[in-house]
């Protein structure tokens, strides 16, 4: 008996690196996003407590977290530049490309297909290349944080780079301020990113969030 041929031919499109990597700086932001909150408003324990081990805890796992995403981040952009795959890379072609823009525009209102270079579409990029930065934002921001607790070992370290960066935002308090802020940038791309994944899956049938697990995307099979 004749076995049907499979309308779809599998295609690796993320290194193990890639997604482990991913996974590590998606749960290092959730974390970094609750306990930093929880920094600024402190609400388990009552205001006049000696019990201080909860904000203490709660700190530290901001600070392992925030180190974390500071080793992914460097880690990141040097996948970026340097892994073997040339995926990510080539997906720049599509942002200097103004068809790709009104082709992934169009898709968006279920018109027409979806054709990429590499493995982002350039919306896709370019919001993730922001992402990107601010992630960078975050880590000079949440390190000069430190080296203004911590003024031993990497904190004194950081000194000069931190009396530096304070400078420059108007004092400690701007530091704080805007290192608050941006992180409800974060929440509103967690919430877009997770919708946008589900989307994609259910539009195109692939390029979807079992790509960022298994590694595998799977695309219509051409038979000519
Ligand atoms: C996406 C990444 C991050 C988010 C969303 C985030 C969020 C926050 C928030 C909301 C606060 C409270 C600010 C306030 O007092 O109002 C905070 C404080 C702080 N963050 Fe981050 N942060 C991130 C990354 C980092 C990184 C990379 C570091 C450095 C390793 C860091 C170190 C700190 C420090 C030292 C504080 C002050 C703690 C204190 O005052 O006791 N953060 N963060």
């Amino acid at each position: 008996m004749a076995t049907a041929t499979p309308a779809y031919e599998r295609v690796k499109v993320f290194s193990a690196a890639i997604r482990i990597f991913h996974w590590l700086r998606a749960l290092s932001i959730v974390i970094l996003t609750a306990s930093g909150f929880y920094i600024s408003w402190p609400y388990l324990v009552g205001a006049d407590t000696t019990d201080v081990l909860v904000q203490g805890w709660i700190r530290y796992a901001h600070l392992v977290c925030g180190f974390i995403l500071c080793a992914v981040t460097l880690v990141r952009a040097y996948l970026y530049f340097f892994s073997k795959s040339d995926i990510e890379r080539r997906s720049f072609q599509d942002v200097k490309n103004y068809r790709s823009w009104i082709i992934q525009l169009k898709s968006y209102f279920w018109i027409g297909g979806l054709e990429h270079k590499g493995v982002y579409g350039p919306l896709q990029y370019v919001t993730y290349l922001a992402v990107t930065l601010l992630a960078v934002f975050m880590c000079v921001t949440g390190l000069t944080l430190y080296a203004n607790v911590y003024h031993q070992g990497m904190g004194g370290a950081l000194w000069g780079a931190a009396s530096w960066v304070t400078e420059a935002f108007g004092g400690l308090a701007w530091v704080r301020i805007l290192h608050h802020y941006v992180t409800w940038a974060f929440i509103i791309f967690l919430v877009i990113h997770i919708y946008m994944a589900v989307w994609m899956g259910i539009r195109f049938k692939h390029n979807a969030v079992d790509a960022i697990v298994s590694g595998y995307d799977y695309h219509p099979k051409h038979t000519d």
